[in-house]
Formats: C-alpha cells, sequence, structure tokens
C-alpha cells in the first residue's frame, strides 16, 4: 500500500500532464488568477521584464542565474517563432556583462514537437546570439520518449558552440551511459534526479537507490573536471557531495536550485565560497512546472491553499543573501 504523500505525489504529477486540466485553467477568468497566487512563490512573474529584474537582483548578490520562459510542446511553426524571438527578447534583456547570466529552454517549447530539424535551427539561432552576447544556454531534459532526439540536437549545437549545455536525468537507467558520451562534448551538464513520470522498466522512483545514483554520476562528472552544475535541493546528497568534494575548488562546478525553493540553503552554499546559480522561470504556462513543484514536497500543497487565500509576498530576491 503506497503512503498517502506518494499517492499524492503521482496524482499531482499524472494531472500535470493533462492538456484539458491545463487549458482550462489558462482561459479560466476565475480558476487562473487564484492558482496564480500559489504559483507566485516559484514563478518570478508573467513577464520576461519581472523576470530579468530578479536576475539583476541576484546578479548584484553574487549568484549567477538562469531564465527560462516556461512551456513546452509548442504545436505550430509561428508559435515556435513566437517563442524563440522571446528568448531572443530575454538574451538581449540579460545583456550578459557579468558572464553569469544564461537562459534554460526545452526543445519542444521552441520546435521538437514540430519537427527535429526546427528546434535544431532555433536552437542555432539562440546559441549563435548568446554566445556573442557572452551569455550560455541550458537545454532542459524533458520525457524519456524525447531524450534521443534532444541529446542529438544538443550534440550537434555544442560542437559548434561549447556555451550550450544540456540537462541529464539520474533517475533514467539509460543516463549512465549517456553520461559516458557527453563528457566528450563540451557544453555544461546539469545534473537532475528528473521530474517527469516514467516506468519502472526505465527509471528509479525516489530511493537510497537513486540518490546513490545521483552522485556516482556527480563524481564522474567532477573527477573529470567538466562544466557541472550540481542541481538538487535534497539534504542528503548534498551534505554527501560536500563531505566527499569541494565545489569551491573549480570554476567548472556549481550548485543550481530553483527558484523559492531552499533559498536559504543555496545562500549557505553561496557564503561558503561555492559557485550558485538560481533558475529563475517566467511566463504564464507555469501549470506542468508547478504541480510538479508541489508533487516533489507535498508540504508544498499546504502552502499553496494558504497562499491563495493569503498571496505570498515574498518576490523577488528578497530571501536570498
Ligand atoms: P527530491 O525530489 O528527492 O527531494 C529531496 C528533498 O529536497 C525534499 O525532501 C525536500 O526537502 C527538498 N525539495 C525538493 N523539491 C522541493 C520542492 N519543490 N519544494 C521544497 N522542497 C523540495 N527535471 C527534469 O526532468 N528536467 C529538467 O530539465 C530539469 N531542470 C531542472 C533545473 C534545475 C536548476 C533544478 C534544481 C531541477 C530541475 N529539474 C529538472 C527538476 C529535478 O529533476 C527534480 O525534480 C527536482 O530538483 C527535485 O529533486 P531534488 O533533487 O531536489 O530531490
Amino acid at each position: 500500500m503506497l503512503s498517502p504523500a506518494i499517492q499524492l505525489t503521482d496524482a499531482l504529477k499524472s494531472i500535470s500532464r493533462n492538456d484539458q486540466i491545463k487549458t482550462y485553467i489558462r482561459q479560466s477568468e476565475e480558476l487562473y488568477p487564484l492558482l496564480w497566487k500559489a504559483a507566485r512563490r516559484f514563478v518570478t512573474g508573467e513577464s520576461k521584464v519581472e523576470a530579468i529584474d530578479v536576475a539583476n537582483q541576484l546578479l548584484a548578490k553574487g549568484y549567477a542565474v538562469s531564465v527560462e520562459y516556461i512551456g513546452e510542446n509548442t504545436s505550430t511553426v509561428e508559435e515556435c517563432e513566437k517563442v524563440k524571438d522571446e528568448f531572443l527578447a530575454v538574451i538581449e534583456g540579460l545583456g550578459g556583462g557579468s558572464s553569469r547570466e544564461s537562459i534554460s529552454l526545452d526543445l519542444s517549447h521552441i520546435g521538437l514537437t514540430v519537427s527535429k530539424s526546427l528546434a535544431y535551427t532555433n536552437l542555432l539561432e539562440l546559441a549563435e546570439k548568446a554566445q556573442e552576447s557572452g551569455i550560455s544556454i541550458m537545454i532542459g531534459m524533458e520525457e524519456s520518449s524525447k531524450t534521443d532526439a534532444i541529446l542529438d540536437i544538443y550534440k550537434r549545437v555544442t560542437d559548434q558552440y561549447p556555451n550550450v549545455g544540456v540537462t541529464l536525468q539520474a533517475h533514467l537507467h539509460r543516463s549512465q551511459q549517456d553520461l559516458k558520451e557527453l563528457l566528450h562534448f563540451p557544453g555544461r551538464i546539469r545534473l537532475v534526479k528528473g521530474a517527469y513520470q516514467e516506468s519502472a522498466g526505465t527509471s528509479f522512483s525516489r530511493s537510497t537507490e537513486l540518490n546513490d545514483r545521483y552522485l556516482n554520476m556527480a563524481m564522474q562528472i567532477l573527477r573529470a573536471k567538466h562544466p557541472v552544475s550540481i542541481a538538487t535541493h535534497d539534504e542528503v546528497v548534498l551534505q554527501e557531495l560536500e563531505l566527499r568534494y569541494e565545489l569551491t575548488s573549480g570554476t567548472y562546478a556549481e550548485y543550481e536550485m530553483l527558484y523559492g525553493i531552499r533559498p536559504e540553503r543555496i545562500s549557505e552554499l553561496k557564503r561558503r565560497g561555492n559557485s550558485c546559480r538560481v533558475y529563475l522561470p517566467y511566463g504564464q504556462e507555469w501549470y506542468l512546472y508547478v504541480c510538479h513543484r508541489i508533487a516533489e514536497n507535498p508540504e508544498n500543497l499546504y502552502q499553496a491553499v494558504a497562499d491563495m487565500i493569503h498571496p505570498f509576498e515574498g518576490e523577488g530576491s528578497l530571501d536570498y543573501e
């Protein structure tokens, strides 16, 4: 019998994939503003101006930043072009003056759902513009049905533009093998556990086994002195890594956490001299993203309900030291 917390996590991850619910919420004049109050804790704003404002505050405090216009599975060429233009405007807005700025994107947001070649050409254009501006790009990793296509596009682009990196999900069984290959490419690897619901045959669920796998992969990347973002909020993993490896010893390694999650912990890591990056999502397509954040920590559900009644006011970089 699964615990209520695990059942809630599974249920939230399932409804997060339901396009009908997503469209209904997006179009509802009552529900959207209500749920937005709960989303606000995890999303910097609905517009790039708000995200860039938070980015500038965090840069001034010594963090690196990664800004994402949230969305996925864009279904027409016209929409994909609009999304690409939005990312071009974010690159422009960030400016790249400190070389600690990056953008994050999902390839299905800029074209992969329409065709692989569209995602590839749009990424190339963004990579070129970002490189000129001294900005890096991090490709997010999506469901396992897309992993081959995403890695293939990444490998073709990073050979020309080493400012482009890719996310690897430790929970997929295949990732150990993928890592061996990725170490031969120049781009940064962002190591995450994996947010998507996958079958037991293809992935580990949250467990000690998964933590060991994560640590093992992190150590392989660190020992290879390959650029890496250790992207986790898990205290067990963070403490174990701190014991095994001093991340301050190289500029190629950094910690990265999601906006609004454990700000006190990343502040502490920064105080101790580590390079730290905060991931800053914005936009109106936050439904899937916020469902994942609540599913990962069911206590966030209580918080979300409370936020709908008494809206969250700790906006911007206030919680980050
Ligand atoms: P895990 O989920 O095992 O949680 C361990 C502990 O961390 C929890 O008990 C809690 O204490 C804390 N914690 C975790 N999540 C929390 C939350 N939402 N609120 C409060 N506390 C929380 N995934 C993916 O599939 N593709 C991608 O491209 C990315 N990109 C990405 C970028 C960055 C910068 C990060 C940090 C994460 C991602 N992810 C991702 C998400 C990632 O796969 C994973 O789902 C989350 O980071 C949660 O996993 P943890 O490693 O934090 O541990």
